[in-house]
Parts: structure tokens; sequence; C-alpha cells
């Protein structure tokens, strides 16, 4: 007779390892998952990182520029001088009779990275909604990024398809200082005039993510199995101490059942006993009620 009880469910032994290993599933395939979204998430972190200190290492130039008020170079047919900058000694020759042109912040950063464009695909801009140099003009998302920082906003960031492939984008403002109002007088300190923004591939972060996805894989597939078989030979031992036990039981019962029979049968005999016992006084009684001399005839 096999009557359910409501904690079947743990006192079966295939049932609670059953139940044991589904949870190990479940754990193992949860901290996966986990990683895996940690790992897609670090991918774009590093990606920023790189992004985010390319746009710091523009911003310390363009500051270096303008600490010294811009710099002479030559000018050639490849750096002109600046149309776009009016200041009183923009061309000067030197005292030797050597012809020198201003390069202001802008011009100095746009010349570098039209000039040379980084191996990893980095690419940076400086830009405006209201450019001095119509080549600065921002582009749409230039001009959504700018949008955000005059609400406050301190970094724009989005992954996007340039050139049919993944890249991450960043935008950092500039904001007006007063040493920028010499050359740019139409606004006050504190006003965005505009940022810069750079892009780089995602490939290599990607194939790092990839690299990383396969160890992941790798590393919670052995895990999972060494849980699995632990799990496994902790069942075996179980089970073959349960069906001794099982065992020890039956045998118990047998002898428990003998020794009722036998007691049962002690019992029968004792009572057995007491009324022999009692048929005995009975005829005891009998026999010396009856009269005597009956006895000897
Ligand atoms: C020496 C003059 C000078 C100073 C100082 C200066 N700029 Fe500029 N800046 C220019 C010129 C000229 C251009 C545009 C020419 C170009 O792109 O070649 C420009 C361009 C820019 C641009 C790109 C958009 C545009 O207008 O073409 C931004 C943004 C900008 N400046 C921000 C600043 C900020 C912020 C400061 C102060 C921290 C500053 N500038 C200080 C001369 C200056």
């Amino acid at each position: 007779m096999n009557d359910i009880r409501p904690d079947f469910l743990l006192t079966s032994l295939p049932r609670r390892y059953g139940l044991l290993a589904l949870v190990w599933c479940v754990v193992a395939g949860v901290s996966l998952l986990w990683n895996l979204q940690a790992g897609k998430q670090d991918a774009v972190k590093m990606a920023a990182a790189t992004v985010r200190a390319n746009i710091q290492k523009d911003f310390g130039l363009r500051k270096w520029v303008n600490s010294h008020g811009g710099v002479y170079v030559s000018p050639t047919g490849h750096t002109p001088p600046n149309p776009y900058l009016n200041v009183p000694e923009r061309d000067v020759v030197t005292t030797t009779g050597k012809a020198l042109t201003l390069m202001n912040h802008a011009y100095v950063l746009r010349e570098i990275q039209t000039d040379f464009p980084d191996d990893y695909g980095v690419m940076s801009r400086i830009s405006s909604l209201h450019p001095l140099n119509p080549l600065n003009a921002a582009d749409e998302w230039e001009s959504r990024a700018l949008a955000s920082f005059e609400r406050g906003g301190r970094e724009y960031l989005e992954i996007l398809q340039i050139n049919g492939q993944p890249h991450l984008r960043m935008m950092k403002p500039l904001r007006v200082e007063q040493e920028c109002t010499g050359c740019h007088t139409r606004q006050k300190t504190g006003d965005v005039r505009g940022g810069i923004s750079s892009s780089i591939a995602m490939g290599r972060f990607i194939s790092h993510r990839q690299e990383h996805r396969d160890n992941l894989l790798l590393s919670h597939g052995v895990i999972w199995l060494i849980g699995l078989a632990a799990l496994g030979i902790s069942y075996r031992r179980d089970s073959r101490v349960s069906a001794e036990r099982e065992r020890a039981r039956q045998k118990l019962e047998q002898q428990l059942d003998e020794l009722l029979r036998f007691q049962k049968l002690t019992v029968g005999r004792e009572l057995r006993m007491k009324e022999l016992v009692d048929e005995n006084a009975e005829l005891r009684r009998q026999i010396d009620a009856a009269p005597p001399g009956n006895a000897k005839s």
C-alpha cells in the first residue's frame, strides 16, 4: 500500500535528487546568463573608456594650444592661414624673414585628426551648432548630443552602425570659459560652445567578448558537469544506504512478527494451562462433593 504523503517530493530519493539536479541546472544557467550579460556590458565599458581617454587627450591638446594663444607654424598649401581666425597677429614674419601663421586650437585638432587617423579606428571631431567654420557644423547625431548638453548632460554615448560596422560614439561638451571670449565673442561663459565627438570600432572589443564568452561557456560547462557528477555519486551512495536500511527494516519486522507469534503461543499456552488448572479444580470439587462410599462401590 503506497499512500502519497505531502512530503513525498522530498522523501523519495529519486525525486529529491531530481529536484537538486534541477536547482543546480538553474543556478548554473542563471550564473552563465548573468556573466554573459556582464561580459556584454564590459565590452561597451571598455570601448567607452577607450573613447573617453581619446577625447580627454584631445581636450588636453586643445587646452595646451589655447594656453599659448595658438601656435605658429610655417604656412603651406596644406596648412594655409586660417580664414576664420580674426586676431591681429595671425600672420607674422620672423626677423630673418620667415613667414609664420597662427594655428588656433580647432585648426590644430582638425589637422591632426584628418592627417593621422588612428590605427584602431578612432575618429574624432570638434563641432558646434553655431560654427565659425562650416566644416565644424554638427551632424545630426552631434546635434542631438549638443542638445543634451544644453539640458545639462556631461557625456553622450551611443552604439551605432558606421559604414556597416558597430561603433561606439561618444561626445563631450566644450563650455565657454573666460579665455575663449577673445575669439568667440558671441557667447557668454558657461554656454555650450560645441563639443568633441569620437567613435571607435567595436570589432576588437566584440572579439574580446567572444573569447570571454567561450571561456565562460567552457568553465560553466565543466563546473556544471562536476556538480552533476557529484550529485550522481551521492545519489548512488544514498540509494545503497537506503536499500540497506530497507533490508534491515524488513528483517526487524520479520523478527518482530516472530516475536509476536511466539508471544501469542505463550499466551495461548498460559491460557490453556489456566483452563486446565480450573478444570482440575472443578473436578476436584466434584469429587469432594460426591457422597463417600460412592467412590468405593
Ligand atoms: C585664439 C582664438 C581662439 C580661442 C582663444 C578659442 N577659440 Fe575656439 N575657435 C577659434 C576659431 C578661429 C575656430 C574656427 C576655425 C577652425 O575650425 O579652424 C574655433 C572653433 C571652435 C569650435 C568648433 C566650432 C566652430 O566654431 O567652428 C569650438 C567648439 C570652439 N572653438 C570652442 C572654444 C572654446 C570652448 C574655447 C575656450 C576654452 C575656445 N574655443 C577658444 C578660435 C579660438
